[in-house]
């Protein structure tokens, strides 16, 4: 059976342009209910951390600088079949390949910088919820 909760970021880009209301209120909207909420500042260190499993990629460096640019909105959101229900939220990862209404196409302005991050299976949700918030460590 499907997860009931996902994980999300609101990148660091997005928090400075003032947009981290209207996303939340995109997601409350949407019918997630908030489990946790946190702005935090993530190190170099902790970014590198967190998208280590990219860390092959050509691009990863360019993100962990970003990331670790400003302040995130760290967030646990609850829903039935929530890791699919977000995907479905947010869009494509590339905002010019997401689709209309999307978060990412309403909100993103580049590959990297494609407004909010979410997690991709239930058990990376699990993991990511608690890499930033302890009460998730054994759900
Ligand atoms: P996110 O959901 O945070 O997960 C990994 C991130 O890597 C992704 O969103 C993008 O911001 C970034 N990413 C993925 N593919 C590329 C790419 N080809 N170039 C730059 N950044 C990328």
């Amino acid at each position: 059976m499907a997860g009931t909760i996902t994980f999300t970021m609101i990148k660091p880009e997005a928090v400075r342009n003032l947009q981290s209301g209207k996303i939340l209120d995109a997601i409350i909207n949407s019918g997630f209910s908030l489990r946790a909420l946190k702005l935090v500042s993530l190190s170099h260190e902790k970014a590198s951390k967190f998208y280590e499993i990219h860390k092959e990629r050509p691009f990863y460096n360019d993100l962990v600088a970003f990331m670790s640019s400003g302040p995130v909105i760290a967030a646990v959101l609850e829903k039935d079949n929530a890791v699919n229900a977000y995907r479905d939220l947010i869009g494509a990862t590339n905002p010019a390949e997401a689709a209309t209404g999307t978060i990412r196409q309403l909100f993103g302005t580049s590959i990297q910088n494609n407004a909010v991050h979410g997690s991709d299976s239930d058990e990376n949700a699990i993991m990511e919820a608690a890499f930033f918030f302890s009460e998730f460590d054994r759900v």
